[in-house]
């Protein structure tokens, strides 16, 4: 839920961005104490320190610019763990994915500190700081996300497609025409929410979920601002927008609902031991968990269509692989909506996955985060490595995730290369040996996504809707770029959007 929490990218606190000369000085003041206090020298058997001209921002322009070039760069002048100033923090970046697994087991690298202090700053939650039988309840509701509760969740995410899509396919043939980063928005949020939080049943439904969308995209566009640890009252109207959302997830609200998942309602068992009914903390934690679901899926299923509608050819693999599928199991594309997939049906969709996985391969830039709680020193395959109390180590896939000894021309889209011989592929080497980890866009260890298998059952499901459907053609066929505004934050939005088109298939 925390990718990246710590706040080290300086454009928020850039004196303009704060709005009045009085906060201007304050921010200048604080800059100078800043400067003063960051003369830090390696000491013997650290990794190699690398502050830049910058005072208290360290490194981090350069990074936010262009993350993947300036730490190759920095890969090959200092080798595969160096230590960055980012935002008046150091950071120890582990880049040899052979040296992933002594971060992870590493019981003195904290994860949870890290965490919440973001989901205080971020969604105003402050009781998991202090009680940690708290976090443990709410850590055994990820299991509702998981196994047979999964084919749960599945079979509810059909339905709820259906409801987005069933419309749809009741019109006319003719061409619709939208932005493809709203169509998306749109369409995970409504079926995330109605899947984790239930159905609306009033008649308003659709202006219930369209206004909360609204307010989550809303916050969720100035949510890295707030996780750098802007005070949110210097955040235009944001504090009343999430104390709006926060008002629309209480328990109170959530009974409105019809169909709450397993996973909801085992969390307001646990929430209402720990909170009075009244608390607002409750709304908070549910907002939690529903920015945690729909901000990294939207622009994983962005990127999936991007990318298949640029490549016709992989979409005509896609679309024969879920037609043998369909017909396979006897199923025919009538008229509405009826088609119905297992899970193990769906997984045999090896096409299909591959190309999530690539996709995820070429966007994903979160950071694997851990705090070091006390001086100590990481035992690595080929070095010892002293880390210092109060720094922050980082696992940093999206190096293993464009190295070209893993992954041939990884500046390439390649739908199956995740395939081999028509089934997944899960072997890759690096110096000839068999890697472990090759693909982490959930992450690793103690803080690796628990709705991962939500995230892809749910995205895989989308794309079998429509290339089952609809035809889709784009529009403007332009190359877009990643925004790295949310770089180490997870899956990076498109710096601007392209048009496309889809019908119902003829
Ligand atoms: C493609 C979509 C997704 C991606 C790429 C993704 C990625 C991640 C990552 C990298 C983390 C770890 C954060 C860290 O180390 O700081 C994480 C945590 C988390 N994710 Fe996801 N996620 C996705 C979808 C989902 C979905 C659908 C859910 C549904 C409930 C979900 C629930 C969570 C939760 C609750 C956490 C926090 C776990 C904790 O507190 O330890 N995610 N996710």
């Amino acid at each position: 839920m925390s990718a990246g929490m710590g706040g080290f990218w300086p454009e928020p606190w850039l004196p303009q961005s704060l709005g009045s000369p009085g906060l201007a000085l304050a921010a200048g003041l604080l800059l100078l104490v800043l400067c003063l206090s960051a003369r830090r020298t390696r000491r013997r058997g650290e990794p190699p320190l690398i502050k830049g001209w910058l005072p208290y921002f360290g490194q981090a322009l350069k990074l936010q610019k262009d993350p993947l070039g300036f730490m190759t760069t920095l890969q090959k002048q200092y080798g595969d763990i160096f230590t960055l100033l980012l935002g008046g923090k150091y950071i120890t970046f582990i880049l040899d994915p052979f040296h992933y697994t002594s971060v992870a087991k590493n019981q003195k690298l904290s994860f949870q500190i890290f965490t919440n202090k973001f989901l205080k700053r971020v969604f105003s939650i402050k009781k998991m700081i202090t009680d940690s039988d708290l976090i443990d309840e709410i850590h055994s509701t990820y299991q509702f996300l998981q196994g047979k509760h999964l084919d749960i969740l599945m079979e509810s995410t059909m339905q709820n497609l259906k409801q987005v899509f069933e419309p749809q396919l009741l019109k006319t043939t003719s061409w619709n025409t939208e932005y493809l980063l709203p169509f998306c928005n749109s369409v995970i949020f409504e079926t995330t929410f109605t899947t984790i939080y239930g159905n609306v049943l009033a008649d308003d439904k659709k202006t219930f979920i369209t206004e909360l969308k609204d307010d989550f995209l809303k916050f969720d566009e100035k949510f890295t601002r707030l996780a750098s640890g802007i005070p949110i009252e210097l955040l235009g109207n944001l504090k009343s927008v999430r104390t709006k959302l926060i008002k629309d997830l209480t328990i109170e609200s959530l009974a409105k609902l019809q169909g709450l998942s397993e996973v909801v309602q085992r969390r307001n068992d646990i929430l209402e031991k720990y909170y009075m009914p009244k608390d607002t903390e409750i709304g908070a934690h549910h907002l939690g968990l529903l920015w945690a679901s729909v901000t990294n899926t939207v622009p994983t299923m962005f990127w999936a269509m991007y990318y298949l509608l640029r490549h016709p050819k992989a979409m005509a693999v896609l679309r024969d692989e879920i037609d043998h599928l369909l017909q396979s199991t006897g199923q025919k594309k009538g008229p509405g909506f009826s088609i119905y997939l297992t899970r193990e049906q769906l997984d045999s969709l090896v096409y299909l996955e591959s190309t999530i996985l690539e996709v995820l391969r070429l966007c994903s830039f979160s950071g694997i985060f851990r705090f070091v709680q006390e001086d100590l020193t990481l035992h690595l395959e080929s070095q010892d490595c002293c880390l210092r109390k109060g720094d922050f180590v980082v696992i940093f896939p999206p190096i293993l995730h464009h190295d070209p000894e893993i992954f041939e021309a990884p500046e390439e889209f390649r739908f199956d290369r995740f395939t081999e011989n028509g089934k997944k592929k899960t072997t890759f080497f690096k110096r000839g040996k068999k890697l472990k980890y090759y693909h982490l866009p959930f992450g690793l260890g103690v803080s690796k996504c628990p709705g991962r298998f939500l995230a892809m059952v749910e995205i895989k499901q989308l794309l079998v809707v429509l290339l089952t459907y609809f035809d889709l053609e784009i529009i403007d066929n332009k190359p877009l770029e990643l925004n790295y505004s949310r770089f180490l934050f997870g899956i990076p939005y498109p710096d601007s959007d392209v048009l496309f088109r889809y019908k119902i298939k003829s």
